[in-house]
């Protein structure tokens, strides 16, 4: 069934891959984004892609009287919500400004979006809900906790989105768990675009490769790993973008809440990513290890198997996929910057 989705957060990393997926999938797409932290250019640059734009309204969801103007003038048949504030150190020295935009913002949305009668919402959750995980691969009954308050919006939200399907079960929501988005799309045209000093190690190593950065560094090599260094799930964001679609499938077909992690179920050391990306774009990542980084796990990776079993969904691109997309969404920064 093609529709009309409202994406919150569409012009950021993982929102506009998913805008991106949809329209290629024959939805139609509305973006909301209070570009806190991305660029209108990227509606452009969808366009360019998928042969039409999205249509973009620069606004924030906790603006209650603009979300039902959206609601109003548009036929949104479901929201898939990207909105919110991800960097886990600011929401440590920030915590009622994380909690207040992303668990007010969106608790906004869900009550807009029940005047409105509009039921369907896909979540941006987190592996980060599963805090320090006893053991690995993680499946989606594990225990949650968490170490910040970013990762508390995670929970709460999640929790929200159980409680309100419980009271009122012809909702349609899904939890998606993803673990570690990494890439670009191959077009060069969209990718992840940090503002100041990247957190995430993905953009440190193009960063570094790209001579932007002096070396990369590492957090710790002692830990209980197959090298000493942690241990992720990389996911391709162009494969979590289409699972997005995916679940966006399953929900039209059920009143349901689906809660379902979203990586590939490959470990991928930080030592075996630089090695990679190395390897792959033929160029020099060079490092050095320090100290652990507060609050960092060693090893998490995803059980993949429910995704796999409900929605038909599993990634497809390889570690090399994802090292050679990072290269060429970090070279066209440069060449795009005068
Ligand atoms: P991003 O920062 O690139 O995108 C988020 C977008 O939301 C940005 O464009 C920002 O301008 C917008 N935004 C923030 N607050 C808003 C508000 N109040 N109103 C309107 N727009 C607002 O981040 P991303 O990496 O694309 O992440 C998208 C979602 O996925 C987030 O909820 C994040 O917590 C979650 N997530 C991300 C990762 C990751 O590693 N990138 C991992 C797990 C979960
Ligand atoms: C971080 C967040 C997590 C969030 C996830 C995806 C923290 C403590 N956790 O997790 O909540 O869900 O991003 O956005 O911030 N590394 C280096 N050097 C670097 C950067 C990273 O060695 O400069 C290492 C880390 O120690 C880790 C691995 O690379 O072992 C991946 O780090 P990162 O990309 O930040 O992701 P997470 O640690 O999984």
């Amino acid at each position: 069934m093609k529709t009309t989705i409202l994406v919150t957060g569409g012009t950021g990393f993982i929102g506009s891959h998913t805008c991106v997926a949809l329209l290629e999938a024959g939805h139609d797409v509305v973006v909301l984004d209070n570009l806190c932290n991305s660029d209108a250019t990227v509606i452009k640059r969808i366009g360019q892609i998928c042969n039409r734009e999205p249509g973009f309204i620069e606004g924030d969801i906790r603006d209650s009287a603009l979300l039902k103007n959206i609601f109003d003038e548009h036929n949104v048949n479901a929201v898939m919500h990207f909105a919110g504030l991800k960097a886990v150190g600011d929401s440590v020295q920030l915590p009622l400004a994380y909690y207040e935009n992303n668990v007010s913002g969106t608790l906004n949305l869900l009550m807009t979006m029940r005047a409105a009668a509009v039921k369907t919402m896909v979540f941006s959750s987190s592996a980060t809900v599963y805090g320090n995980p006893a053991s690995v691969p993680i499946t989606e009954d594990f225990p949650r906790s968490t170490t910040s308050p970013y990762g508390a919006t995670k929970l709460v939200i999640e929790d929200i989105l159980a409680d309100l399907y419980q009271a009122e079960p012809d909702w349609r929501l899904a939890r998606l768990r993803y673990f570690n988005p990494v890439g670009a799309h191959e077009s060069g045209l969209i990718g992840e675009n940090p503002r100041g000093v990247p957190n995430n190690l993905m953009p440190f190593i193009a960063q570094t490769a790209a001579g932007l950065r002096e070396e990369l560094t590492i957090f710790g090599d002692n830990y209980d790993t197959i090298d000493g260094t942690g241990v992720r799930d990389y996911l391709h964001v162009v494969d979590l973008a289409n699972g997005h679609v995916a679940a966006l499938d399953y929900l039209q077909q059920r009143q349901e809440l689906l809660t379902v992690n979203l990586g590939t179920g490959q470990g991928i050391s930080v030592l075996e990513m630089i090695s990679a990306f190395e390897k792959t774009n033929h160029c020099n990542v060079p490092y050095r290890i320090s100290d652990r980084r507060t609050g960092d796990i060693a090893k998490c990776w995803a059980d993949t198997r429910l995704a796999c079993q409900l929605l038909g969904w599993q990634s497809s691109r390889t570690l090399e996929n994802m090292c050679a997309d990072s290269w060429r969404w970090q070279n066209s920064l440069r060449n795009s910057t005068p």
